[in-house]
């Protein structure tokens, strides 16, 4: 088979190394895939939000199944346009995507549909926002209704930030269209937990539980980032608490999306906080998150590729999905001074002895030398019994691995560590 994966990322880097085991598999395309992607795919350069060029190079390539990784592309309508050509598809269509596309949409969803969440207020007026602000609960939440890089949340501990950031969303326009519809809403406290699931829209399947750590430096100090390291399972997440999700959140929304005509199909993400009142959804993601996929599909011991291909023809329940009772951690090596100024062109050594385990984000060949050409640079990761001994040896691996200006946090894993005694 020949295989087409959107996207060039460590998430697609992680989807790729699990693709290959599948023995039908015969050429895996990474659109645009990154320098070290390169190493385990054909990378073409094709940017992922280039769809009409997508399409044109499945056509050509003949490619029998195509992957589709990120937001963007989804949220543009990459599936239809692909399946419009007769290409299978893993991932949501545009209508379905929304589900991340638009923060308005799944709020609404949500309350329609009693499926719990933060209460909040929608807003395309900035006076009226400014006028609510006077006396919401404070600390509260803006958000810009579309996608922003996962940079479009403000927690707002003063009512004169929350004030800040809703003229810099709704006037300032900071990003840009996803400001002129915002969210207001309750902030929410307790641990965060990420579930990816698969569905073809009739089942759904949780895969392992993670949790992702959002903050730039130690202890969850610092800028908010796309992800700095994870771990998985999530301790927080009982067998309990996953049949409470089951039964108000997941299936629920599945339900929901179908009702509203809009099946999902692919990975969806739920975002959770197991607050005092119960689990509640913070965001979905029409997608596999980054760098929660480092840690999931490590874990999963049935074979991906037919895993989504039962997503793609609707038969999910008839398909084993199985994970492995261990625990995975994965530390993001990043180039310092990310989340905002970095410098890049720096050589990155990955010895062979941790090559496996080593998902890479940001970094481009020259000159058959793998150099660092993004903030997040690259994810290692670890797979052992223990959630002790796996944070060990994902930190044993990231000194074995080196580049200039390296920047990772040194503390994946802790919190869940105390939490799981
Ligand atoms: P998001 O981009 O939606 O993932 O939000 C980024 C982060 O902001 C989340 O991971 C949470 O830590 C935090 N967050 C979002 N919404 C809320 C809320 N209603 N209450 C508290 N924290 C929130
Ligand atoms: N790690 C969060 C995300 O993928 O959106």
């Amino acid at each position: 088979m020949k295989i087409m994966v959107v996207g060039g990322g460590g998430r697609e880097h992680a989807i790729i190394k699990k693709i290959k085991e599948n023995k039908s598999v015969e050429e895996i395309y990474a659109l645009p895939g990154n320098g070290g992607i390169a190493a385990d795919a054909t990378c073409v350069p094709i940017g992922a939000k280039d769809i009409p060029a997508i399409v044109a190079f499945a056509v050509e390539k003949k490619i029998d199944y195509a992957i589709v990784a990120p937001d963007d592309p989804l949220v543009l309508g990459a599936v239809d346009a692909l399946e419009e050509q007769g290409i299978p598809c893993f991932g949501p269509r545009a209508n379905a995507a929304i589900i991340e596309g638009s923060k308005v949409f799944s709020k609404n969803l949500m309350k329609k549909y009693n499926i719990p969440t933060a209460a909040y207020e929608v807003f395309d007026d900035m006076d009226q926002a400014l006028a609510y602000l006077e006396d919401a609960p404070i600390p509260t939440v803006i958000k810009a209704d579309g996608l922003a890089l996962g940079k479009g949340v403000i927690i707002a501990a003063t009512r004169d930030e929350a004030k800040d950031a809703v003229r810099s969303m709704m006037q300032d326009k900071v990003f840009g269209k996803s400001g002129d519809h915002i969210v207001i809403e309750e902030f929410l406290t307790g641990p965060e937990v990420s579930v990816l699931a698969f569905t073809d829209s009739k089942t759904v399947v949780p895969m392992v539980s993670s949790m992702d750590h959002k903050r730039a430096g130690d202890n969850d100090t610092g800028l908010n980032t796309g992800g700095m390291g994870t771990v998985a399972p999530n301790p927080y997440y009982t067998d309990e608490i996953a049949a409470i999700c089951r039964d108000t959140i997941f299936l629920p929304t599945v339900n929901a999306m179908n009702a509203e005509g809009r099946p999902f199909k692919g990975c969806l993400y739920f975002g959770l906080m197991l607050t005092p009142n119960g689990p509640k959804v913070i965001e979905y993601n029409c997608r596999f998150g980054d760098p929660e996929t480092q840690v999931v599909l490590p874990l999963l011991e049935s074979d991906l590729l037919t895993v989504m291909q039962a997503v793609t023809n609707e038969t999910l329940a008839d398909c084993e999905v199985r994970f492995a009772s261990r625990h995975a951690c994965c530390v993001i090596m990043a180039s310092k001074g990310y989340p905002t100024a970095y410098e890049k062109g720096y050589p990155i050594t990955i010895p062979a002895e941790v090559a496996d385990g080593v998902f890479v984000a940001g970094a481009e060949e020259k000159a058959g030398q793998l150099l660092t050409s993004g903030g997040r640079v690259l994810g290692v990761t670890a797979v052992a019994d223990t959630l002790s001994c796996a944070i060990d040896a994902a930190y044993a691996n990231v000194a074995k691995v080196s580049f200039d200006n390296a920047y990772y946090r040194h503390d994946i894993g802790q919190r869940a560590l105390r939490a799981g005694k």
